[in-house]
């Protein structure tokens, strides 16, 4: 079968939004992934997406970020300042750890560090089973811990967390309580509205799974990256890099130019249901599997001047996000865009920003004095294909 692919910034525009294209990259990963919003295409991902979008609603992130997100950041950050030293993996998994649970709607009983770890350890064995594509393990043994990963998480966390929310949706319906006294989070979404969406036990614990590893592993690989990127920009160019530290909005930047050089998914890939012809005039045949290679293009000369290079204030088209297609676009762009992003100043409505948890946790990490630590360099993941750290030790002053 053929394979097209594409790496001009207009061109990957243009395949996100073509709804001849279907879900293609996680066909391997189906143990984690089956069912998932993710994967789903067509009606059966309108009614989901439709479902699940009302979690995300404009203003909710804002809301969070005003109330209690910085507070989950600082209060991450403290016990590593006090010992003087951190992995910035463990960092970003645990700072994301608490948000996304929340978000999935998965209970965190205690809140203790042991709890954290333990969904820490599940989400990235989570994320391990859908990039199984990339894989450089035997994808077999991969498959067999992944298995035994959602065993665990459904009986530890998910099944008391369903108990709960059938309880509360039980006393709505007898009139008990009001639809504001339900937790607003993915699981409960799902349960009720289990019927419309035809959705079996095992596809609501792989939609919780998948929610955990998708929000998790990206933005921890995001805040590793960021952190990089900066500590290279104050290495090169100390007196700019400083200015970024008391100016919220250009730290943003920092994190939008990140993201640009690094997406956590380097490229989408997409199968054609049917015969197509793309506005760069190529023919795809039905069947021919498309890859959106988002690392190429976020580096398209005609869109990003001096692509290659590292400059969180350069202008770039009115119409391009400063972060390209590290979001992806069309009908499975992230949901959790504005959560891990924010809002830019000039996209506020009212002027008023949303920096995003990537940039909340840049910003608390560097008010912490952070840098990296010259006895332990950053050492980039074995086991993947990607462009991913996988630790990332700094010391504190
Ligand atoms: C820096 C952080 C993040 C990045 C770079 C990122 C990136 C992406 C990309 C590229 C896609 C589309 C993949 C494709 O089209 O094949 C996507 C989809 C998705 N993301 Fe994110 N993501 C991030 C954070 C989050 C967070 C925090 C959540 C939730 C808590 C989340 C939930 C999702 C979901 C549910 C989808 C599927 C949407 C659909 O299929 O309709 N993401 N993300």
């Amino acid at each position: 079968m053929s394979t097209i692919t594409l790496d001009r910034y207009a061109d990957v525009r243009d395949a996100f939004r073509r709804h001849e294209l279907a879900q293609a990259l996680y066909d391997a990963g189906g143990v984690v992934m089956a069912d998932c919003l993710l994967v789903l295409h067509g009606a059966e991902h309108r009614v989901r997406r439709r479902v699940e979008n009302r979690l995300f609603r404009r203003g909710t992130f804002r809301h969070w970020e005003r109330e209690f997100l910085r507070d989950v950041v600082v209060d991450t950050l403290r016990p590593f300042t006090t010992t003087g030293r951190a992995d910035l993996i463990e960092l970003g998994y645990r700072t994301i750890m608490t948000l996304t649970a929340m978000v999935a709607g998965v209970d965190r009983p205690t809140g203790s560090d042991a709890e954290t770890d333990a969904l820490y350890r599940l989400a990235k064995k989570f994320s391990e089973g859908a990039t199984l594509v990339h894989t450089t393990r035997d994808p077999d043994e991969v498959r067999a811990e992944v298995a035994a990963a959602l065993d665990e998480f459904d009986r530890v966390f998910l099944q008391p967390s369903i108990a709960r929310r059938t309880a509360l949706l039980e006393r709505l319906a007898a009139g008990e309580i009001e639809e504001s006294d339900l937790p607003r989070d993915v699981l409960t979404a799902l349960l009720r509205h289990r019927e419309e969406l035809g959705i079996s036990d095992d596809a609501i614990r792989r939609e919780c799974a998948f929610y955990l590893q998708a929000g998790s592993h990206s933005t921890a690989d995001a805040f590793s990256h960021a952190a990089d990127d900066w500590f290279a920009w104050s290495a090169r160019d100390p007196e700019a890099a400083e200015t970024s530290r008391n100016d919220p909005a250009l730290l943003q930047a920092c994190v939008y130019e990140t993201l640009r050089l690094h997406p956590a998914s380097p490229v989408a890939q997409r199968r054609a249901e049917a015969p197509i012809a793309l506005r760069n005039g190529t023919e795809v045949p039905a069947g021919a599997v498309v890859v959106l290679d988002i690392a190429a293009a976020n580096r398209d000369a005609t869109v990003f001047d001096r692509p290659e290079e590292y400059d969180p204030t350069r202008a770039v088209p009115a119409e391009v996000p400063r972060w390209g297609h590290a979001f992806g676009g069309g009908m499975h762009a992230c949901i959790g865009t504005e959560l891990a992003g924010g809002v830019p100043m000039a996209a506020a409505e009212d002027g008023q920003q949303v920096l995003g948890t990537v940039t909340l946790m840049l910003e608390a990490l560097l008010a912490a004095g952070a840098r990296p630590d010259p006895e332990h360099p950053a050492q980039r993941d074995p086991h993947s294909a990607r462009d991913h750290f996988a630790s990332y030790p700094v010391l504190f002053s």
